[in-house]
C-alpha cells in the first residue's frame, strides 16, 4: 500500500506516519510546515518516508501520487483563536486545500480508501444535560448572571435539580459555532460527492500524547496546563474546576485511523475517551505523570461562551478498535512521561 498522510510532520500525523510506516507501507507525507506551527523540520521525521512539503492550496502532485492507495488527511490550521485572528488563513488552507486535494485524489487508479480528522467542535454546544430528579432534558446554554454569581453548573430548567451531561454521539446535528469549527465542518462536507472509495470521518474530542506542543500560542487546553505543570507554574482554572472534557489518547488516535483504512463502508466515528475527567482531576494526574506538583489555582471568573461539560460517546470506536480507548488517567502516564524525556 501507499499510504499519503498529510499533515503528517504536524502532533498527530507524524504518529499515523510512524505507525503506517512501521507496517511497512510506502508513505508520502504531504506537509506545509506551516511556520505558525513548526520552526522549521521537526526532529521526528523519518528517513523512510517520501516528504512532500508543500502547502495543499498550491501543490502540483506529481507522478509518485498516481500510486496512492489510501490518504489520511489531516492537514490543517488548528485553533479557535488561530481562526479568529486570521480567517481567511484558516478557511483557505482547511478548505480550499482539501478541495485542491480531492479535485487530484478523485483521479488517481488505485485509490481505494480515505480517512479524514474532523473535530467535536463541529458539534458546537449541542450537548444535552438531562435532569437526575425529574429527567427532563434541556441544552447547556447558562446565561451570564448566572456565571457571574459563579452559579457554574446548568441546573434541569423543569426543577432546578442537578443534571448530567450525555455523551454526544455521531448523530448529533453538525452546528458549528466559529470559524475554526465551520471549517472542519467544511471538510466533511467536501468529500460528500465523493464517489470513489469509502470516506471514513474521525472527530476527535481532544487530543494528548506525546510531542503535543506545549509552549504553542494555539495550544489546547491540556497542552497548557502540562506546560504549567511541568515549568513548575500552578495551573490556573476558571469557573471552579470542575468543567468536564473528554480527552483521548494519540494512540487510540492511531489505532482509529488503521481500522478505518480497511473498512469498505464509510464511517463516521468520534475518536474519545468518553471517560468524564475534571480540569481539576487533569491537574493531579499530569502532576502524577510529570512528578510535579499539579495542585491548580481555582481563579473563579468565567469566559462568555464557554461550554460547561464536553463528553462523546465513544461506542463506534470502541468496536472499531476491539477495546475500550483510554482514560486520561490511563494515556497521561504514556504521555506526560514520555513528553518530559523529549525536552530533557
Ligand atoms: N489536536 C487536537 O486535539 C485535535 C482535535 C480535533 C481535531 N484535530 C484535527 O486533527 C488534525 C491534526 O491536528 P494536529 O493537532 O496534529 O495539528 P498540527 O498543527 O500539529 O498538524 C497539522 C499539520 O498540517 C500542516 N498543514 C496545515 N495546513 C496545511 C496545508 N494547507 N497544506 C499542507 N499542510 C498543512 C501543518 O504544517 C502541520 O504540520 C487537524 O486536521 C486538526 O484539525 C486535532
Ligand atoms: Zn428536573
Amino acid at each position: 500500500m501507499t499510504i499519503l498522510v498529510t499533515g503528517g510532520a504536524g502532533f498527530i500525523g507524524s504518529h499515523i506516519v510512524d505507525a503506517v510506516a512501521d507496517q511497512g507501507n510506502e508513505v508520502i507525507c504531504l506537509d506545509s510546515l506551516d511556520p505558525g506551527v513548526h520552526r522549521g523540520a521537526p526532529g521526528y521525521l523519518r528517513d523512510d518516508v517520501e516528504y512532500c512539503f508543500a502547502d495543499l492550496r498550491h501543490w502540483q502532485p506529481d507522478d509518485r501520487f498516481q500510486e496512492v492507495t489510501a490518504i489520511v488527511h489531516l492537514a490543517a490550521l488548528g485553533g479557535v483563536s488561530r481562526a479568529a485572528r486570521e480567517p481567511e488563513n484558516v478557511i483557505t488552507a482547511n478548505c480550499a486545500g482539501t478541495a485542491r486535494l480531492i479535485e487530484h485524489a478523485r483521479f488517481w487508479p488505485r485509490l481505494r480508501s480515505v480517512v479524514l480528522a474532523s473535530s467535536f467542535s463541529v458539534y458546537g454546544s449541542g450537548y444535552t444535560y438531562a435532569c437526575l430528579d425529574c429527567g427532563a432534558r434541556r441544552t447547556g446554554e447558562r446565561n451570564e448572571a448566572d456565571l457571574a454569581a459563579a452559579r457554574f453548573e446548568v441546573v434541569c430548567a423543569e426543577c432546578g435539580g442537578q443534571t448530567t451531561i450525555e455523551p454526544i454521539t455521531e448523530g448529533a446535528t453538525p452546528s458549528p459555532l466559529e470559524t475554526y469549527a465551520a471549517s472542519k465542518y467544511m471538510q466533511e462536507l467536501c468529500f460528500r460527492a465523493f464517489s470513489r472509495c469509502p470516506v471514513h470521518i474521525m472527530r476527535f474530542s481532544s487530543v494528548y500524547g506525546s510531542r503535543l506542543r506545549l509552549d504553542d500560542g494555539e495550544a489546547t487546553i491540556i497542552a497548557k496546563l502540562a506546560g504549567w505543570i511541568g515549568s513548575g507554574h500552578r495551573p490556573k482554572l476558571f469557573e471552579d474546576g470542575e468543567q468536564i472534557r473528554d480527552w483521548v489518547y494519540v494512540g487510540d488516535v492511531v489505532a482509529a485511523a488503521m481500522a478505518l483504512l480497511d473498512q469498505d463502508t464509510s464511517q463516521v466515528v468520534n475518536v474519545c475517551s468518553g471517560v468524564p475527567t475534571t480540569l481539576r482531576a487533569a491537574c493531579e494526574v499530569i502532576g502524577e505523570a510529570l512528578g510535579m506538583d499539579g495542585a491548580p489555582e481555582i481563579v473563579g471568573g468565567f469566559r462568555p461562551g464557554d461550554m460547561r461539560h464536553c463528553l462523546g460517546d465513544p461506542s463506534r470506536l470502541a468496536s472499531l478498535i476491539g477495546r475500550e480507548p483510554l482514560s486520561f488517567a490511563e494515556g497521561a502516564g504514556l504521555a506526560f512521561a514520555a513528553q518530559q524525556g523529549q525536552h530533557a
